[in-house]
């Protein structure tokens, strides 16, 4: 498999599900937001020197919103996969949205930027924090049918609310939880975690926070396609 946007969690995530053959990418291996150096390769997701099918599975966690072109940064994702592609990314929904308009999330990640120093973290690795860009289910959707237009690939959806434990807080949401700086603290966990049991309770298809299986291993082509 190629693991996308490859971070420190991600090698964690891959040592401890046993997955041993796992290709590490990043931009920036070396940034305080990979922390990998010599055991990732570097490189762009945009343009991936990576034959189309050359890997089994590629996954990328919490990496296409920070590119300047998600859409294309999917499709490399999309062509370089044999079996599957696992997204791990930001859910857009009214409920979101609402959180934007009222300064509780994000439009913009600011913290990431700040933990690189200012000069690294932000849209394509540079210091000019990234637009969070959110995905709806439609969208995926329709991206995917674009990009491969004669089959019909099958999608698996899986939502979460997981707000208060990531560094994307905004200070409004930070005030929310009685907190001054952005260092997770007992109290902002104990906080997110009954905010998060409550949401995932009555509104979990709209968590902020969703994965996305690709399955085209599962493709079929389309009905008017002559096989
Ligand atoms: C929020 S970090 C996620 C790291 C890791 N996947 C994790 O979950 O901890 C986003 C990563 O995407 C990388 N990145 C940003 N733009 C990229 C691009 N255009 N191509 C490849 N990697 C990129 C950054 O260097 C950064 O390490």
């Amino acid at each position: 498999m190629l693991v996308q946007f490859a971070g420190e969690f991600d090698r964690q995530v891959t040592e401890r599900l046993g997955l041993r053959r796992a290709t590490f990418v990043n931009l920036a291996p070396d940034s305080p937001s990979s922390r990998l150096d010599a055991d990732a390769l570097r490189g762009d997701a945009h343009t991936m020197d990576v034959a189309d099918g050359a890997f089994d599975h590629v996954i990328g966690h919490a990496g296409l919103h920070h590119c300047s072109r998600p859409h294309q940064a999917l499709y490399e994702m999309y062509r370089i996969a044999r079996r599957t592609v696992v997204s791990v990314e930001n859910q857009d929904s009214p409920l979101m949205r609402l959180a934007c308009s009222v300064g509780l999330a994000g439009v913009y990640e600011h913290e990431a930027v700040a933990d690189g120093g200012g000069s690294t973290g932000g849209v394509d690795g540079t210091g000019v924090p990234n637009h969070v860009y959110r995905w709806t289910r439609h969208e995926v959707r329709k991206t995917i049918r674009t990009f491969d237009p004669g089959r019909s690939v099958p999608i698996e959806f899986h939502a979460h609310w997981l707000i208060g434990t990531d560094r994307a807080l905004t200070s409004g949401m930070r005030a929310l939880l009685g907190e001054k700086d952005s260092r997770q603290s007992a109290p902002r966990i104990l906080a997110g975690n009954a905010i998060n049991r409550g949401l995932n309770s009555v509104a979990r298809r709209q968590g902020n926070i969703f994965g996305f299986v690709v399955r085209k291993d599962l493709a079929r082509n389309q009905p008017w396609i002559a096989s």
